[in-house]
């Protein structure tokens, strides 16, 4: 299990002076991570830190012992990424191609290739869809092929940024299900407090600060507490 230690990160975007995230320090080894907070309160900055797209301008963050400041191929290569807007990711014409395309620096050719493609589609509901334009899906499927091209690839630590937005109740039960059955470590950041049910460790962020770090019950009564007062 990679252990992610993000260690007195502040950031600030350059089209903006106020800073996003502010002295945040945690240090995570937990399977199943949650995210929670308002809008804008820093919380898809924080999971873009994880993965290097975003480098802090004060502080340090390690996954596995790798920095993302010096060493972000090794952390992109062990960090998947999945976007809240699936277009964001979608890069091959057809719905095939595009999962084939996370596979292209393995060594994976021709029938075999073919099979792991099916499998996960198969795994994702969108067998009968393989060879359509990935462009035409609808919202929710297009969000379900962006979770099948990162999770084909098998990375070791999955973070999630609210996957589950689109999807109908069952593609929705299908994602909490299959979070629930991976063996890589997750991050998940969401709107939908029932996704945590079982969670290890509920991360809350306001205002750039991460408020509280508790288990689930625990944090989203925070985040509830904190939403009423700003009613
Ligand atoms: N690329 C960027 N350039 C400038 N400002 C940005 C950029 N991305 C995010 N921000 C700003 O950073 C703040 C935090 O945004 P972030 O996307 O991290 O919030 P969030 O907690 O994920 O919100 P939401 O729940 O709405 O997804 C917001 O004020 C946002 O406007
Ligand atoms: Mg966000």
């Amino acid at each position: 299990m990679p252990l992610i230690d993000v260690d007195g990160v502040s950031h600030a975007y350059p089209a903006q002076r106020r800073p996003v995230l502010q002295d945040v320090t945690v240090h995570l080894t937990e399977r199943r991570i949650g995210v929670i907070g308002a809008n804008g309160s820093g919380k898809s900055t924080f999971a873009r830190l994880l993965n290097g797209l975003v480098v802090p301008q004060t502080g340090t963050v390690t996954v596995d012992g790798h920095d993302t400041r010096r060493d972000g191929r090794r952390v992109r290569q062990l960090v998947g990424f999945c976007f809240t807007d699936p277009d964001a990711q979608i890069v091959m014409p057809t719905v095939a191609e595009d999962v084939a395309f996370s596979l292209r620096r393995r060594d994976l050719r021709g029938q075999r290739l073919e099979d792991r493609v099916r499998a996960v589609l198969a795994r994702f509901g969108l067998d009968a869809h393989a060879d359509h334009p990935a462009h035409l899906l609808s919202g929710g499927q297009k969000q379900l092929l962006a979770l099948a091209s990162v999770l084909v690839t098998e990375p070791a630590l999955l973070v999630l940024d609210e996957p589950t937005t689109l999807l109908d109740l069952r593609n929705a039960a299908l994602i909490a299900d299959l979070v629930a059955g991976l063996a890589e470590q997750v991050v998940l950041l969401t709107h939908q407090l029932e996704l945590l049910d079982g969670f290890d460790r509920v991360l809350v962020f306001d205002e750039g600060r991460l408020v509280a770090d508790a288990d689930p019950a625990t944090a989203v009564e925070h985040y509830r507490r904190l939403m009423r007062a700003r009613r």
